[in-house]
This record gives structure tokens, sequence and C-alpha cells, in this order.
């Protein structure tokens, strides 16, 4: 009898020009365009088998070894049916195919992060369930199209289909057909983008993206004016800084945009806080450092931004890593040594880090150990990998291993 089983990952992905709006919002269909970087998988991914079997009864998932409801008409079943769909139309066009669109399915996702770092996980879960199922049912279909689907689990996860340098085009189509993500360069084409994610600790519950992003959409004056006269000429500038390899204005755009997106959640009523007194000395530092390199006749050295949430990410060329690492650890003292996947301390001890000759260390206070509870040292990635069966997370009881 034949296993009809597929496995794939897929990246995370930060975005510089912030996704924050909803003009359908069961079609997630963006108030504007976004663009992204796609982070890594060796370090952090989604990985998601997907099986169809005709003794199963009905479709289950599993995240993390933890069933997961799958909702009628909610975002899975979305996802799981379109997919279904484009599975009936290869069938349609060659019958000898098994009618694998009628069978259900039971799919197996892990990340390979805590779910406890902060981390958004909806992005690349969603862009490794579609590019799980599109190896399954054998689809022809390019990363845009399986965009058009992932889009459909959440916003942000059309962007995880493609590697490097990530637009999602808002579109202007009523049924979304022309709300996909494009690559605007591959990884290859600017492999020395690195990123440092600081995690920074946090207690509260905060305010989830989908329910923010309405609220800021029903109250805020300001998003209407980013989405008319900020947003498509930053998308524009960006997109040529990247193709230009242009750091600078790469990182002054991606600061900016992130600082505006974190204004439209203040300017929502009530007003949305994501970032803390951390997140703001990150800025503080960050902005220090790139003054002392500009004074210098040098240029912006480091970008960042911040998501839905407190945890900064550090965009800068390899080249400074080093010293955005040891500038961070002098402010924020770590509790477990700086896991350093790259190499920059091969040598030599970190000790209790260091700024820069010139750097005006009154800018932060330094904080206890524990506000920032890790860093990740990564990198821009590649686009959602097909695995091999060894790496399959289902047994043969068709079960999570
Ligand atoms: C701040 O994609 O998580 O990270 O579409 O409702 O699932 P839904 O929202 P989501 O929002 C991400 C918002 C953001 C900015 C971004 O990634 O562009």
């Amino acid at each position: 009898m034949s296993v009809y089983q597929a496995t794939a990952s897929a990246p995370v992905n930060i975005a510089c020009i912030k996704y924050w709006g909803k003009r359908d919002t069961k079609l997630i269909l963006p108030t504007n365009s976004s663009l992204s970087v796609t982070l890594d998988q060796d370090h952090l991914r989604s990985t998601t088998t997907s099986r169809a079997d005709p003794s199963f009864e009905k479709d289950r998932l599993w995240l993390n070894g933890k069933e997961e409801e799958i909702k009628e008409g909610g975002r899975l079943a979305t996802c799981i049916k379109e997919m279904k769909r484009l599975r009936r139309e290869v069938e349609e066009k060659s019958p000898s195919e098994p009618k694998l669109s009628s069978f259900a399915v039971h799919i197996a996702s892990r990340n390979n992060f805590p779910t406890a770092a902060g981390l958004a996980s909806s992005a690349s879960g969603f862009a490794a369930l579609v590019s799980s199922l599109a190896a399954l049912y054998k689809l022809p279909a390019t990363p845009s199209e399986l965009s058009l689907i992932s889009r459909q689990g959440s916003g942000s996860a059309c962007r995880s289909l493609f590697g490097g340098f990530v637009a999602w085009e808002m579109g202007s189509a009523a049924d979304g057909s022309d709300s996909y993500a494009v690559e605007v360069a591959p990884q290859s084409h600017w492999p020395d983008i690195h990123a440092l994610i600081c995690v920074v600790s946090d207690d509260k519950k905060g305010t989830s993206s989908t329910s923010g992003m309405q609220r800021t959409v029903e109250t805020s004056p300001l998003l209407q004016h980013r989405i008319k006269n900020v947003v498509p000429e930053r998308m524009k500038a960006i997109s040529e800084a990247i193709l230009a390899k242009d750091f600078d204005t790469f990182a002054r755009i991606t600061m900016q945009d992130s600082n505006q997106f974190h204004a439209v959640c203040l300017d929502t009523d009530p007003p949305i806080f994501y970032m803390n007194d951390v997140s703001r000395s990150i800025i503080a530092l960050v902005t220090e450092y790139n003054r002392v390199s500009v004074e210098n006749g040098g240029k912006l050295k480091a970008a960042y931004t911040y998501d839905a949430g407190p945890n900064a990410v550090i965009y800068a060329p390899k080249e400074n890593l080093k010293e955005i690492v040891s500038m961070i650890i002098r402010y924020f003292p770590q509790a477990e040594p700086f896991k350093d996947p790259f190499g920059l301390f091969a040598n030599e001890s970190l000790g209790s880090g260091r700024v820069v000759p010139g750097f005006n260390e009154a800018v932060a206070k330094p904080f206890e150990v524990g506000a920032v509870k890790g860093l990740i040292h990564t990198r821009v990635g590649d686009g959602p990998r097909v695995l091999g069966s060894e790496e399959g997370l289902l047994g043969e009881n068709g079960l999570p291993k």
C-alpha cells in the first residue's frame, strides 16, 4: 500500500516595511504593501509533515506534539481546503493520479525555537504547512501562487514562501487574487545581511496582531496617512536600496518604518504599546552606535526593528555584528554564554562586553541579568525546503512520532 506523505520546512521573516491593517479580514487583504527579510532556517524554522490516507476519518493537526482544533471556517481549515482544491485541479487534468484530494490529512508541525521566545511562529508555520501540502499533492504552483494561500493563514506568512528579500504586494482585487508575495532579491544577492534577535522578557499578555491591527484600522487617522503617503514611496526606495546593496538607506527606512508602526499603535484608541523600557534602550544604543559612525564620516551600521512585542531585531552587515553583540552584552548581561554560530569571538572572551571608542555610555543604563533573556545571531536565508522522508514527523500509524 502506498504512503502519501511529504515534509517541508519554512523560515521566519521579519518585516522592514510593516504590514499593519486589513481591508478584508476574512481573505486577509492588507491596507498596505510590506517587505521583509527571510531569516536562516538553520537557526529558526518550522517543519511540517502532511499525510493523506483513505483510512483517516478527518483532518487533524498537531503543533509541537499537541493536537490543535481545526475550526470550521477558520484559518487552518481555509488553507487545507484551498490546497485540496488545487490538488483536485491536478487530478482532473491527470486522471491516473491518486485521488488524494478526497482523503483526510494528518499534519504534524514543529518549531525549532521555543514558543516562549516570543518569536512569531505563525509565518513560518503556515508557510511550512502550505509547502508540505504542495509537495504531498505534487502541485505545479509557484511560490507566489502558494503565498496566496499561506496569506489566508496569517498575512505575514505569505512572505515566508521566498528566501532573501520579499515584498507582499497588497493588490487591489476584491477576491485577493493579486495580493501575493514576490521576491525582491534572493539570499545570494546580499548574503552579508545578518540579524541579531534580542529576546526581551515579557510577562504581560499583549494585544494580538490580528485584533490590534483591526483596532488601528478603525480608529487611527495616522494609519490613513501612512497607507496613502508613506508606504508606497518607502516600498520603492527600500527595494532599490536592496538591489543596490545600499545598507545606509536600507537601515534608515527600516528604522523609520518600525517607528511609524509603533506610532500608529500609539495613535490607536485605546492605545497599544508593544515596546517596553528594554526595547527603547536598545533603540538608544543602536542610535548612538550609528551616531559615532556618521560623525566620523561613516554610514549607518545597524538598524533596529520591532514587531508586535518587545523583542528587538537588529539588522547589520556581518562585519558589524561583533561590535553589536559586545555592545548589547555590555548593557544586557546574559545568564547563558552567547551562542556564537558564526564564530565572532572564536579566539577571545566576550567578557562583560564593550562599546566602540567615542560612544556616550550615558545613553542607556545597564540592566540586570535577564532583561534580555537570549540573543540569537542569524542571517538572511533561503525559502521553504522539501525534506526527505527520514525527517518526517508522523509515525507509521499516522500519529506524531
Ligand atoms: C507587526 O501576520 O501576525 O509582525 O494576518 O492577523 O495573522 P494576521 O497578522 P500577522 O501580523 C504581523 C504584523 C507585524 C508586521 C509584519 O510582519 O509585517
